[in-house]
């Protein structure tokens, strides 16, 4: 009886999402509409971003992705669901993007309730001044110039996706905690491989509160995915407490975090704010750092400019600073288009529809469904950008009213998300990129080993890249 009873439940159920749902009038996959199982199942497999550009490509701009769930490609829905403040989207905090969503119950900068984000954004603003980037360039400079001398030893076959994200991350440790992360000294270094197992880890949560099964999933995932979140816990507070004892003047973070009377931090904010430093502002970077360089070495007429550029533009490698290289077209170009090409946060960051519902993209959407932009699939819909699938900075550049790129709707890339709640980190994030780019272009030449589109289209996501080897040969320049 109790069998009957289930088969009818799920028979109504696959009835009701397919044919009177709000949502079934919506293009995509029936089998995603029935069930948010198939989701989940390409989540853990780390395919579901590569899969959603293939139903997107498929299906259109605006596609139902699970029974309650549109995905959107436009810039007008970037602006509408991520830039509106009253009501805001909120974060969907359910098991669908980051989870879990709070320790214990507290939470951090980037999964707070709309006022306490407000309060924390405020407290952290100053130490991403521009006065505060230039005040911190000689962090940059620092690790480039240590990135650079090590690959002089390293000369030959390297993985220099690696090597980024050594330096980003000795970057990113000197700004939250006022101290090196010692990567680039030793690359065996544990805290990166806790990062990383951590990231992977994410889709356990995901479906852990997605289904309430938050403890059953503690018995099922991999065990060292589960510690590495412990782990790094562990490291940020004790490396916050020692920071904290620090009396020298200093220009990292925490300097201006902790000077800032207007919004104070306890210990325990401070703890989960540097944590989601070192987890948004090191690996994404190094992200961005490797797709550029990977697209860049494919295009060789590309590369060869942009080393062109980079050569021409300065006397001495010492020339080579932050404004310097904000000088440089072709060298932002590059950028950019690595940027849309391979998202550093590739997936969809969901958000609820206000109670009251709202109009996206000229259509009604009832109050509580989920609804965000797939970060990859609006770099890479043709709707967007001719010849989308194609590395061509050019259609970043000053350009004609008769360029075929004229067209392109610049703004439905948005790797740095948008809104009240868009990227902190987005300049720095930039200037470490074509800083640390210039300067290894400056000394060296490189070849990739593998041109072909596996290490971009086979990589797998979890939320973020997983990080494949780019294994490229490095010679000095000639
Ligand atoms: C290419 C480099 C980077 C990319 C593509 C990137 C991307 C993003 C994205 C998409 C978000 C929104 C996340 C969400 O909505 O949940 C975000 C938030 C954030 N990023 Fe970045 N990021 C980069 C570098 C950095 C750096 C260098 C830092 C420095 C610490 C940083 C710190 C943060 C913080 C603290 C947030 C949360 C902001 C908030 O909730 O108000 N990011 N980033």
């Amino acid at each position: 009886m109790l069998l009957v009873l289930f088969v009818l439940y799920i028979v109504q159920k696959v009835v009701y999402n397919l044919f009177f749902h709000p949502l079934s009038s919506y293009p995509g996959p029936k089998l995603w509409a029935i069930s948010r199982l198939p989701w989940h199942w390409a989540s853990i497999n780390g395919r579901l971003c590569w899969t959603l550009q293939e139903f997107h490509l498929k299906y259109g701009p605006t596609i139902r992705i699970a029974p309650d769930e549109l995905s959107y490609t436009t810039s007008s829905a970037w602006k509408k669901i991520y830039g509106q403040k009253v009501p805001e989207f909120s974060k969907c905090l359910d098991g669908r993007g980051i989870a879990p969503a709070s320790r214990n119950g507290i939470r951090g900068i980037v999964t707070e309730f709309q006022d306490r984000h407000a309060t924390l954004r405020r407290a952290i603003l100053p130490a991403f001044s521009d006065r505060a980037l230039r005040e911190q360039e000689h962090f940059l400079q620092t690790y480039t110039a240590k990135l650079v001398k090590q690959l002089h030893h390293e000369t030959g076959t390297v993985d220099i996706a690696r090597w980024f994200s050594l330096t980003t991350f000795d970057i990113i440790s000197e700004l939250a905690f006022g101290e090196p992360g010692s990567c680039l000294d030793n690359a065996d270094q544990p805290w990166l491989n806790v990062i990383g197992n951590r990231a992977k880890g994410i889709v356990w949560y995901q479906v852990g509160a997605y289904y309430g099964l938050d403890r059953v999933i503690q018995s099922v995932a991999p065990s060292y995915y589960l510690k590495s979140r412990k782990s790094h816990m562990q490291m940020c507070a004790a490396k916050v407490m020692k920071r904290l004892k620090k009396t020298d003047k200093m220009s990292d973070f925490m300097s201006y975090i902790i000077n800032n009377e207007a919004a104070p931090l306890s210990n325990l904010d401070l703890t989960l704010m540097a944590s989601a430093f070192i987890v948004a502002g090191s690996g994404t970077t190094a992200s961005a750092l490797a797709g550029t360089t990977f697209f860049l070495l494919r295009n060789p007429e590309c590369y060869q400019r942009l080393v062109g550029e980079i050569r021409s533009s300065f006397l001495a490698e010492e020339d080579i600073t932050m404004a310097a290289t904000s000088e440089l077209p072709y060298l932002r170009a590059c950028v950019e288009e690595g940027l849309r090409m391979f998202p550093p946060s590739p997936s969809t960051l969901p958000r609820f529809v206000p109670e009251k519902g709202a109009f996206i993209d000229g259509k009604w959407i009832p109050g509580g469904i989920a609804v965000g932009v797939h970060q990859l699939s609006s770099g890479l819909m043709e709707s967007n950008f001719h010849r989308a699938m194609e590395y061509l900075p050019e259609r970043w550049l000053e350009l004609p009213n008769d360029s075929p790129f004229a067209k392109d709707d610049r703004s439905a890339t948005q790797p740095f998300s948008y809104g009240p709640r868009n990227c902190v980190g987005k300049s720095l994030g930039y200037q470490e990129i074509k800083l640390i780019l210039s300067k290894v272009l400056w000394d060296f030449d490189l070849v990739l080993l593998d041109d072909s589109d596996a290490w971009w289209t086979q990589q797998k996501t979890f939320l973020v890249w997983e990080k494949k080897p780019l294994m490229v040969n490095i010679c000095p320049r000639k």
